[in-house]
C-alpha cells in the first residue's frame, strides 16, 4: 500500500506498510540520509527529526501514525547556499567531530529555539540530555546552540 508523507513541505508517497519506521522511509526511499541510525530504539537521538514541530525519534515512529503532520529533516531546515542559524553556528563553532549525532542535536536544538528563542545554557543541556554524542563534542555543541540563539537576537541569520 502507499502512504503519502508531507516532509520538507512536500506530499510524497511512499509503497510501504504503516508499521515502517519513519527513518528506513526517510533514508530508504526519500534519500533524505540527514537523520543517521544509531541504536534504532530510541536511545541516542541520532534520527531526530521534527514532526509538528517536535523533536521526534524517526526510528521508532511509523509512518501509519502520522498522518498529514509537518515532518522536517535537516535536509528542510536550511540549504547550503543560506544555512539555518544553528548550521551556521554548528560551523562556526566547528562543533563535530565524527559528526554522526550533529544532526540529530540540531533538530533538537531546532525546537528548543523555536519555543525559547533565549535559553540558558541550562535550558541547552537539558534539551540535548537525550542525544548522545560518542566523540565527546558536547561543550562545543551546546555553544553553538547558545551562539545560534544570540545570532538570532542579534537578527542575523
Ligand atoms: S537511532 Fe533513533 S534514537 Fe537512536
Ligand atoms: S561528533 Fe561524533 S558522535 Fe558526536
Amino acid at each position: 500500500m502507499a502512504i503519502s508523507l508531507k516532509v520538507n513541505g512536500a506530499v510524497r508517497a511512499v509503497p510501504a506498510e504503516p508499521d515502517t519506521p519513519l527513518l528506513y522511509v526517510l533514508r530508504n526511499d526519500f534519500e533524505l540520509n540527514g537523520a543517521k541510525f544509531g541504536c534504532g530504539l530510541a536511545q541516542c537521538g541520532a534520527c531526530t527529526v521534527l514532526i509538528d514541530g517536535k523533536a521526534t525519534r524517526s526510528c521508532i515512529t511509523p509512518i501509519g501514525a502520522l498522518g498529514n503532520s509537518a515532518i522536517t529533516t535537516i535536509e528542510g531546515l536550511g540549504t547550503a547556499g543560506k544555512p539555518h542559524p544553528l548550521q551556521h553556528a554548528f560551523i562556526d563553532e566547528q562543533a563535530a567531530q565524527c559528526g554522526y549525532c550533529i544532526n540529530g542535536m540540531i533538530m533538537s536544538a531546532a525546537e528548543l529555539l523555536d519555543n525559547k528563542p533565549k535559553p540558558t545554557e541550562d535550558d541547552v543541556r537539558q534539551s540535548l540530555a537525550g542525544n548522545l554524542c560518542r566523540c565527546g563534542t558536547h561543550n562545543r555543541i551546546i555553544r553553538a546552540v547558545l551562539r545560534a540563539a544570540q545570532a538570532n537576537a542579534n537578527g542575523r541569520t
